[in-house]
């Protein structure tokens, strides 16, 4: 969808770790014609580079942050890829150490501040839903519509479970809830842009739901925002 220049809509969605959005996100883009970025996947793409490179000093990471060659791509039919140059590195940001370190370099605020431009310029004159922990309150602040999706710790890590089971990876729910209320701690304990619903924003709590109610929630809050525009 391709705003009239001075309308572009931007949809923050943002929220704690398994709180579903990546899959909210990714259906609702598709149904609405909605530019989508991921900004955990940046997030992850500095991990993956601190882990490959054994890269520790901040100044290094926020250097890595500034040039690395990023892309997030719309590979059709709702799929989504991220790349390193030609590289694709969608499967590698999945795992769980890429996410912990990813949590770990997102605290410094020079790297946050590397990748501000980037988040900001996403889409270009297109409306675009963006997802992430500050995208409502530091990213687009100015977003149209602001949603804070969350769910308890038990749904969350249950959904993780078995997600990374699915793939084939031998965790147990015990270990993936410890390491997600450690991650969540990290995330929203952090002084610089915290995890916390921005002021405006629309609190989904998705607990009971599944992940086609979630869906829906939020596609009624978009066709809302759509036709009062
Ligand atoms: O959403 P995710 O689990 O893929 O994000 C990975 C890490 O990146 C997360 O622990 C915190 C960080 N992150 C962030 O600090 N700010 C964002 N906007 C998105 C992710």
């Amino acid at each position: 969808m391709t705003a009239e220049k001075g309308t572009r809509l931007i949809i923050a969605v943002d929220g704690p770790a398994g709180s579903g959005k990546g899959s909210v996100c990714r259906s609702v883009a598709d149904r609405f014609g909605l530019a989508y970025l991921e900004t955990g996947a940046i997030y992850r793409a500095v991990g993956l580079i601190a882990l490959e490179q054994g890269l520790d000093a901040p100044e290094s990471l926020a250097e890595a942050a500034a040039e690395m060659p990023f892309t997030f791509r719309a590979l059709g039919g709702g799929n989504y890829g991220a790349f390193l140059g030609e590289r694709e590195i969608s499967d590698d940001l999945r795992r769980e150490e890429v996410g912990e370190r990813a949590s770990q370099v997102s605290a410094i605020p020079d790297v946050r501040q590397a990748l501000l431009g980037f988040q900001r310029g996403y889409g270009g004159s297109d409306d675009a839903i963006l997802d992430g922990r500050d995208v409502g309150t530091v990213v687009c602040p100015d977003a149209g519509l602001k949603i804070f999706l969350t769910a308890s710790l038990e749904a969350r890590a249950e959904r993780r479970a078995l997600e990374l089971q699915a793939k084939g990876e031998p965790v147990s729910l015990r270990e993936v809830s410890a390491r997600m209320a450690a991650r969540d701690a990290r995330d929203s304990g952090r002084s610089h842009a915290p995890l916390k619903p921005a002021e405006d924003a629309v609190i989904v709590d998705t607990t009971p739901m599944t992940k086609s109610e979630s869906i829906e929630r939020v596609a009624a809050l978009i066709s809302q925002k759509i036709s009062n525009r």
